[in-house]
Formats: C-alpha cells, sequence, structure tokens
C-alpha cells in the first residue's frame, strides 16, 4: 500500500468552508462571523490556519464564505498582516490567503465545486469546517497519510454519544489509520454502530472534483451528495486520532470545546498571554471555577466576583459582586455591580445596569438592560 507523503516540494491547498450561518450562536454571530468568534482570545479560526501553515504543508489557503464575507476577509487578513508585510521578521511563511464568496449558500461539497478554478492542478487539497476544535498537529498529520488508491480521507473521531453526529462505519474499527469507510449513518439512534464519527476535516485528491456535480449553482452537501458514493467506490479512508475534538457550533460546546483546547495548549496560551486567568491567582476576591476564559484585554474587573464555567470576551468591563454562570459574554459588554447571569449569551455591547438577574437569556448586541428584571426566555437544551 503506497500512500501520499508529505513531500515538502508538492505543495497542498486548503479551502476553509465559512459559508454558514452560524444560527446557534446567535445572537454572538449577528456582529461576528461564528468562524471569527473569540475563542482562547483569538478569533476561532486563527487556530485552525495556525495549524494548517504549521503542519499541513500548505501554499495556500482559500476561505469559501457567503455571508459576512467581508468581515471574515478584514479580520482574518489583519491576523496576519504583520508577517504578510514583514515575512522577513517572522520564521514561518504565511501561505496565500484567497477569499470566494458565493451568492448563494451551495452547501459543502457545492463550495468545493465552486473553488474547483482555484484548486487548478494542485494535486491534493484539506477541506475544514470552520467550527471544528481538536489537535490540529496530530489530525493534519494523520490526514496526509493518504493512500494513493483512495480519493479521500476523513479524520474520524471516537465520542462517547454518537448520536449527534455522523457515525463512520469503518471495515476496521481498531486500525487507527487507512481504514476504509464502508457507509455513513447519520445521527443513529444509539452507538450500535460504533461511535467514530466524521469530525468535518478532510484531505483530498484533487479526482474528488468529478465527484461533485459541474453545476455552479447547485447545493450539493459532502456529506449526503459525495461521500456514500465514493464509500460505494471504496475510495474513502479514515484515520482517526488520539485527539479531543469538538464542534463549537453551539454554546454548551464551545465552551466546552474552548477548554479542551485550552487544555492541550496551555503553554502557547501563557506565551500569547491571551488569558486573564492567572492574573486572579493572587486576587482572592475573585474566584473562577470550570470552563472558565477570561480575555487578557478585558478592560476592568471589580472585586467579589464569581466566575463558573463561561467564557468573557476582550473589552468587557465587569463590576463587583457579580455572578456570571454558563454563559458567554460578547465583546466590550458592561456588566455593573451586583448582576447575576446564568445560562445566556450577551451579544457584543451590551450594557447591563446594576443588580439585574439575567436567566436563560440571549440578548441581542448593543442592548442596554436598565430595570432590575429576570428576563427568562424559553430556551430548551441551552447550557
Ligand atoms: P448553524 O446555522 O448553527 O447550523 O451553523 P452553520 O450554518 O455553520 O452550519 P453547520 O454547522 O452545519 O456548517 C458546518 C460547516 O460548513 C461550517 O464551517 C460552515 O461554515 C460550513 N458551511 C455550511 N454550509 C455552507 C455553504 O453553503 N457554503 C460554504 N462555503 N460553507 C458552508
Amino acid at each position: 500500500m503506497s500512500s501520499y507523503n508529505n513531500d515538502n516540494n508538492k505543495k497542498n491547498k486548503a479551502i476553509i468552508l465559512v459559508g454558514g450561518f452560524g444560527t446557534r450562536l446567535r445572537p454572538l454571530t449577528f456582529t461576528t462571523p461564528k468562524p471569527c468568534i473569540e475563542f482562547c482570545g483569538k478569533p476561532f479560526i486563527y487556530w485552525m490556519i495556525r495549524g494548517l501553515i504549521l503542519y499541513g504543508n500548505v501554499n495556500e489557503i482559500i476561505f469559501a464564505s457567503c455571508h459576512q464575507s467581508e468581515i471574515i476577509k478584514n479580520i482574518v487578513t489583519s491576523l496576519f498582516v504583520d508577517q504578510i508585510n514583514n515575512p522577513k521578521g517572522s520564521e514561518t511563511k504565511i501561505p496565500k490567503l484567497t477569499f470566494i464568496e458565493e451568492k448563494v449558500p451551495l452547501g459543502t461539497a457545492g463550495a468545493i465545486h465552486n473553488c474547483r478554478t482555484l484548486i487548478g492542478n494542485c494535486e491534493h487539497f484539506f477541506v475544514f469546517n470552520s467550527d471544528v476544535t481538536c489537535r490540529y498537529d496530530i489530525v493534519i498529520k494523520n490526514l496526509l497519510d493518504l493512500d494513493s488508491s483512495k480519493i479521500g480521507n476523513i479524520a474520524g473521531f471516537k465520542v462517547e454519544d454518537p448520536t449527534k453526529y455522523g457515525v463512520l462505519c469503518l471495515s476496521n474499527p481498531k486500525d487507527k489509520t487507512n481504514n476504509e469507510i464502508k457507509a455513513f449513518i447519520e445521527k443513529p439512534k444509539d452507538s450500535s454502530c460504533g461511535n467514530i464519527i466524521n469530525g468535518g476535516l478532510y484531505f483530498f485528491h484533487s479526482d474528488i472534483l468529478n465527484f461533485i456535480l459541474d453545476d455552479n449553482h447547485k447545493y450539493q452537501m459532502l456529506e449526503k451528495d459525495v461521500f456514500p458514493v465514493l464509500a460505494k467506490h471504496h475510495l474513502l479512508d479514515a484515520s482517526f486520532a488520539d485527539s479531543f475534538w469538538m464542534d463549537i457550533g453551539q454554546p454548551k460546546d464551545y465552551l466546552l470545546g474552548q477548554s479542551l483546547f485550552m487544555s492541550s495548549n496551555q503553554t502557547l496560551i501563557d506565551e500569547l498571554n491571551l488569558a486573564r486567568n492567572l492574573s486572579f491567582k493572587n486576587n482572592q476576591t475573585n474566584e473562577t471555577k470550570g470552563n472558565t476564559f477570561l480575555n487578557s484585554e478585558i478592560k476592568q474587573v471589580g472585586n467579589y466576583n464569581k466566575f463558573e464555567n463561561c467564557s468573557v470576551f476582550k473589552g468587557c468591563i465587569i463590576g463587583n459582586g457579580i455572578s456570571i454562570k454558563n454563559s458567554i459574554i460578547g465583546e466590550n459588554c458592561i456588566i455593573q455591580d451586583n448582576v447575576i447571569i446564568e445560562n445566556s449569551i450577551l451579544g457584543n455591547s451590551i450594557t447591563v445596569f446594576s443588580s439585574n438577574i439575567i436567566l436563560n437569556a440571549k440578548i441581542a448586541p448593543f442592548k442596554e438592560i436598565k430595570t432590575h428584571c429576570i428576563s427568562i426566555n424559553e430556551i430548551k437544551d441551552y447550557m
């Protein structure tokens, strides 16, 4: 069995799918596209791009967007602008960053078809959903190990409960690499068909373009329209790695994913000075618990606050005597004294006046919560 080698002279390309609406992360996604939402102190997509640059041997990353495309372009470009303008000053060469926009959503396969001219004669390319976090180093290395008789390698991940994902039926589930995918089962009722799921991270031979309908305006999904056909022709492998994995597209999963990513990247996060947590160490008046991440660029934090299982984004001002639990607080929010926030998401630039209690709420950006209210929305399975 021969496999594609990570030959440094033969560069790969990558497509990152950034065209989704991110409805489940509203109201954060009202102002910030899902791939750019803060995650461990950086826009989420930064970590993925970094992984591709360091481990994927890529010379071009194509961002396949639809709505909010201009915002995505501006944020991504600004992340690497120093290295692009000053290539000699940085150790790592930044690949070409290309942005392509779909007038209407084309689906995960339609988006790839839309990039075919950009792929050109490049033999192999990655396709990544832009909302999954994992150990990019291990996963990318495994993906590159594509058997030459196959068209695609899918990163599989073992999960405890596969019922909300697409499960991969494998020829030999015990083998971690070059494992042929026999079939796909979408959201199974239980784990009887296995618990290795499609992680939304792929490495393809360019021949895959022949399996996507040659119609620019056709909505096509990799998962439904392309992969089952490839599996039938024995052209798909899975590799699965000892890595955490999380789709961060829902608030609860976002917080868990952030905590898992933080655990495996603690040194880097410390080096880049992204978290504010450390500064609390000698400050007995504030308490942090659970999957909590406080951005180092929070403008101000008072005393006697409790943070549990929450994320507070940059630019926020936090008063005194506040309790924030199971919640995400968007950029530049002002939380005045003695506020309680639980099971809620606050969009960017919200002011909560003192002594408010906010429970189970989603609050749109730029609102002022003035009255002493208890705000309860009927959100089931929210956090
Ligand atoms: P929700 O609205 O919360 O379901 O989020 P989403 O719209 O991002 O959908 P989903 O999580 O299913 O999308 C998975 C990945 O595919 C994400 O990275 C999306 O950006 C991407 N994606 C989904 N549909 C399209 C599309 O039509 N075009 C492109 N370019 N990307 C897409």
